[in-house]
């Protein structure tokens, strides 16, 4: 992608990966710029950060939608009218369906607070501590239909400490997340990222 791309960020929560994201456009890391935050919820901090940043924020409020159809129609509405080129899960906690990841093929990816494919969903630190891994960390990878499924581009491991709570650890994590991220992100602009069936290669 030799032009400035453009970024639609979907976050239905607290948006620290979105700052992360904002911070590696602001210091050229990332050559891109961020059309779009939509949060499925109304009181998503994500929304607030980015509205004093002058970025458009919009709520798509999963609950005023009879189905995940009608849903998901208003939220590729929303994508397609800023001409988003790639479309970026920071903490959106809903999965979609083959509608959404087709409109978007290959142009879609999500962080995961685990090595996946151990510990997919919404609890992951919580069953990391649960089964006793030595070893978590987080993924980046490109979506499909499954749950957290898709071919994974990045990964990187911190330790789970004897003393570890689902905050303690979920705060290791987290900062991993945000170095790694933005990384990922990069190297997809870079056109640098090729799809082998369920292997993303990194091209020099
Ligand atoms: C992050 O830890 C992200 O990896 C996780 O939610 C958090 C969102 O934090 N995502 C998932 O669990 C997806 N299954 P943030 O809103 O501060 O970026």
């Amino acid at each position: 992608m030799t032009n400035t791309a453009v970024l639609g960020v979907l976050a239905s929560g607290r948006g620290s990966n979105l700052q992360s994201i904002i911070d590696a456009i602001d210091i050229g890391r990332i050559k891109a710029e961020i059309a779009v935050v939509i949060s499925d919820k109304p009181e998503a901090n994500a929304l607030k950060r980015v509205a004093e940043l002058g970025i458009p924020a919009v709520c798509v409020d999963r609950k005023l939608y009879d189905t995940k159809e009608e849903f998901e129609k208003a939220l590729v509405e929303e994508l397609e009218k800023h001409r988003v080129d790639l479309v970026i899960l920071a903490g959106f906690m809903r999965i979609l369906s083959s509608y959404f990841v087709n409109a978007f093929k290959n142009k879609i990816m999500n962080i995961h607070p685990s090595l996946l494919p151990a510990f997919p969903g919404a609890h992951a630190h919580r069953s990391v501590l649960e089964y006793g891994a030595k070893v978590s960390g987080c993924t980046i990878h490109f979506v499909d239909e499954g749950m957290d499924s898709g071919p994974i581009i990045l990964q990187e491991s911190v330790p789970v400490l004897d003393d570890d709570t689902e905050e303690t650890l979920a705060a290791r994590v987290l900062k991993v997340e945000h170095v790694l991220y933005p990384k990922a992100i990069a190297l997809y602009l870079e056109d640098k990222l090729e799809i082998n069936g369920r292997r993303v290669m990194i091209k020099e």
